[in-house]
């Protein structure tokens, strides 16, 4: 049976259970992350934390817990499961209160985590690429926050797995932004190119690791707004999050990406992106891109 945290205490999932008054279940008042863990050892936790941090301070919500705290619940809860390799999910809502859409005065902060086995994605589709679609960005303003409140990113996932492909790339006024659960990176004339982070993309902690890691192999790097038109003839679309690490997305809206095969930078990258997280399986802590 499955171990999950709830508020201090590791109980199986079955007998887990919040308030119905809970913002996070009213209001989805509240933020949370997602951990990549490979042979129990979580990837890039302490960024993780730090981003936790910058969300619930945005929020307003008090952290329940030190950095050494979550890392000694995280460890027990990774520990707890039978698998090697997990995706770590928890998050902290405002806790529980008679609604009212203010902040209430003396609630707590309601905490949960569970651990589910970490599925990145089929051998094959790392070999042929994976599709995509388009669509307007028509979320908040503060996507740099990672609220729980997803009902953007869950309407905008939908149309994509409607049409059987694995992202929605978004565009807001013309330009892109980020897909709807991952960043996404373009490859034109040999440079690689991100929008710059700010308010309204979510700063991706594999997005970090892919621009260490072309940086330290002197990969062309650019960080600028990219039209849609761009991204339309660009030679190479990649998406990157914590589950899908770094996928090529060789169909957009049906049309060929380049020649319709993933390209050279992306396969550099992949191998760069697995030989990094073998270092720091082997390195367990030690996780800077130098070493
Ligand atoms: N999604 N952008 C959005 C909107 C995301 O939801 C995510 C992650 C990312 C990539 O962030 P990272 O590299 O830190 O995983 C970008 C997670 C995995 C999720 O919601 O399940």
């Amino acid at each position: 049976m499955n171990t999950v945290f709830l508020n201090g205490a590791f109980l199986p999932l079955e007998e887990a259970k919040v308030p119905v008054l809970d913002r996070g279940f009213i209001f989805g008042d509240g933020v949370y992350e997602v951990v990549p863990v490979y042979s129990k050892v979580p990837f890039r936790l302490d960024e993780h934390l730090a981003r936790l941090e910058r969300s619930l301070a945005a929020v307003g919500i008090g952290n329940p817990y030190t950095r050494e705290q979550w890392r000694g619940y995280i460890a027990a809860l990774v520990a707890r499961q039978p698998f090697e390799d997990q995706a770590v999910y928890f998050q902290v809502t405002r806790g529980v209160a008679k609604r009212d859409h203010a902040f209430p005065k003396h609630a707590q902060p309601t905490v949960f985590m569970m651990s589910n086995p970490l599925v990145p994605p089929p051998a094959a589709q790392v070999e042929s690429g994976a599709a995509a679609i388009t669509a307007r960005d028509n979320r908040w303003l503060r996507c740099d926050i990672k609220s729980i409140s997803l009902i953007g990113n869950v309407l905008l996932r939908q149309l994509s797995a409607e049409a059987d492909a694995v992202e929605t790339i978004l565009f807001r006024e013309g330009k892109l932004t980020e897909a709807s659960s991952s960043n996404v990176f373009v490859v034109k004339d040999g440079t690689i190119q991100s929008p710059p982070k700010n308010e309204l993309i979510l700063p991706g902690i594999t997005y970090d690791v892919v621009v260490e890691l072309a940086r330290a192999n002197g990969l062309p790097l650019e960080f600028r707004d990219i039209a849609e038109a761009e991204v339309r003839a660009a030679d190479e679309i990649w998406v990157t999050s914590s589950s899908k690490e770094v996928l090529a997305v060789v169909r957009l809206d049906a049309q060929a990406v380049g020649d319709g095969r993933p390209g050279p930078l992306f396969r550099q990258m992949y191998r760069l992106y697995q030989d990094f997280k073998r270092k720091v399986m082997r390195a367990g802590r030690r996780e800077s891109v130098s070493v």
